[in-house]
């Protein structure tokens, strides 16, 4: 059953439940994307874990994120269940045996995988806003404060630049306003809060260096397998906006980076989008717009994207239409809403003459789902009831010491677990702020010295430094005279921007040396390099 260029996903039956056929997924059609659905316990992980098991073996590496800790497993030779066995007999699956996987485990908190970290700057205003659930006015600062950091080149790497910029925002609100548009200290203050909240949340842990390369999430193994590199996310679903905003961040990294390649033999890596409800919860319409982008366009770099959700209405309309291949478990029919549920899945399937979909959706057994895949020229296979096939891994979790094993032999061991806290944002504006005291404090001292030099006539008291705001009233005639209008007042905030200027130049260059990349940004608002 195990034939070149397809994976096996398991039997079909007829209507009299005798065997049908093998069902499978063409490899040149992973980066069609798919769906997986049904309700609580009526097998979608294990269908995540066959298909997972499948990529990988065909050398395609994968991406998932483990919700429940049932996925780990995958890393493990798989154990005679009674249910494996079963399954593997009842549809003569003589193909079959057990095999453990390359997986590499990533976790945001470090505790149960290699740190994954990205920068306030990758993210961009608008993934930010949406974890942040800012309110429109607050993106807007946001925003500005993304023009002033990206133009400015201060590089906002973790929570603290970003809480510096925005302090430094706030108080220079007025002038920087009038360059950049208006910036409303409330709003300031409200995501400066919010950043708090998301720090409490933990995820201070998920900003800063050093920030993931996506050629580590692409590794094969010298036996030309795909890792799969599995996302502990039972901690981060606690923080479920955290959790989808980094998977959209992680897809539209690898959509920013990844080549075109058109449509290869095989995916270059699929992405599995557990708990993909999460994504669209009232996610605002231009973010789901922007996903419906990238999803449709990431198929040319090569990527298959597979949502994993218990209910197909779910997933927006415009996204279910671009998923070509389709697990669907049973649905429950009881409530209104359930029923629309079924229709909507029913009705996305090309119809098989043999039986009514709708019928099928409710009564499937576990383990049991309807298929239909992408064939010759990329058209749907008709619908069929099938057996999924077992996993040749372990299902449910490894132990603590299992998973320590397979952490410390990792490709990327020692890579990402220490944190890197270069110059940036925070550090260019408390030095700033530092040298502006400094200023402040050298112009108070000149002024005694002024007032003492009038009263006692020494060669000191004539002289003032120029260019540090100390332009008040014995400057005054000198500002006149060069433009009669107001030139006091303009002449101060003149030079007050020059020192920002120069701040900014300088950091620039910092940023151009120590990041090195130009600043441009995606469809989803991050970098591209
Ligand atoms: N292909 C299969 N063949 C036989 N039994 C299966 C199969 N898939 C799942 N089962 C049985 O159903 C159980 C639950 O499966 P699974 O954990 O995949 O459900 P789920 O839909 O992910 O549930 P949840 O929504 O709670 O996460 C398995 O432990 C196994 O006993
Ligand atoms: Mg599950």
């Amino acid at each position: 059953m195990l034939e070149n260029g397809k994976l096996y996903i398991g039997t079909s039956r007829n209507p009299d439940d005798s065997l049908n056929k093998p069902e499978y997924l063409e490899l040149k059609f992973g980066n069609r994307h798919g769906i997986v659905t049904g309700a609580t316990g009526t097998g979608k992980t294990v269908t995540l874990q066959v298909l997972a098991e499948s990529f990988s073996n065909a050398g395609v590496p994968v991406f998932c994120a483990d919700i429940k800790g049932d996925l780990s497993g995958i890393a493990a030779i798989g154990e005679a269940k009674d249910w494996v066995s079963k399954r593997a007999e009842q549809i003569g699956f003589n193909d079959f045996a057990f095999q453990e996987f390359p997986v590499i485990f990533w976790d945001l908190y470090g505790e149960k995988g290699h740190r994954v970290r990205t920068t306030i700057a990758e993210m961009g205003p608008l993934l930010l806003s949406r974890l942040m659930d800012a309110s429109e006015a607050q993106e807007g600062v946001l925003n500005i404060a993304f023009k002033i950091a990206d133009q400015g080149g201060l590089p906002l790497m973790d929570l603290k630049d970003l809480q510096a910029l925005l302090n430094y925002m706030g108080e220079h609100a007025t002038e920087l306003s009038n360059q950049f548009g208006l910036i409303s200290k409330s709003s300031v203050g409200s995501l400066q809060r919010g950043l708090l909240v998301l720090e409490q949340q933990g995820a201070e842990h998920f900003f800063g260096e050093p920030a993931l390369k996506i050629s580590d999430i692409m590794r094969t193994t010298n036996d030309g397998r795909g890792a799969i590199s599995v996302l502990a996310a039972d901690k981060l679903m606690m923080n479920p906006r955290l959790y989808a905003t980094f998977l959209l961040w992680l897809l539209s990294e690898l959509f920013e980076e990844l080549p075109e390649v058109g449509d290869p033999d095989k995916p270059k890596l699929v992405f599995f989008f557990d708990e993909a409800h999460l994504l669209f919860n009232d996610a605002p319409k231009v973010l789901t717009e922007r996903v419906e982008q990238v999803v449709r366009l990431i198929r040319s770099k090569g990527v298959g994207v597979y949502f994993v959700t218990q209910n197909p209405l779910d997933v927006p309309e415009t996204i279910l239409a671009q998923l070509g291949n389709r697990v669907q478990h049973a649905l429950r029919a009881y409530t209104p809403r359930e029923q629309k549920a079924v229709k909507t899945a029913a009705d996305t399937f090309r119809p098989n003459p043999a039986f009514d979909c709708a019928t099928a959706i409710t009564t499937l057994g576990t383990g049991e789902a309807l298929v239909s895949t992408l064939q010759d020229k990329g058209i749907p296979s008709m619908v069929e009831r099938t057996l999924v096939r077992p996993p040749s891994g372990r299902v449910g979790p490894l132990s603590d010491g299992e998973r320590q094993a397979v952490i410390n032999v990792s490709p990327v061991a020692g890579l990402y677990d220490k944190d890197l806290d270069r110059e940036s944002a925070y550090e260019i504006l408390t030095e700033r702020a530092r040298k502006a005291a400094e200023a402040e404090a050298a112009k108070r001292a000149t002024e005694e010295q002024a007032s003492q030099g009038a009263s006692d006539d020494s060669a000191a008291g004539r002289w003032t430094l120029p260019g540090f705001g100390n332009d008040g009233e014995d400057e005054a005639p000198r500002s006149t005279s060069k433009n009669g209008n107001g030139g006091t007042r303009r002449s101060s905030g003149y030079q007050r921007e020059t020192v920002i200027e120069a701040a900014m130049k300088s950091a620039a260059r910092s940023v151009a040396t120590s990041v090195g990349r130009a600043l441009v940004r995606g469809i989803l608002g991050s970098l591209r390099r």
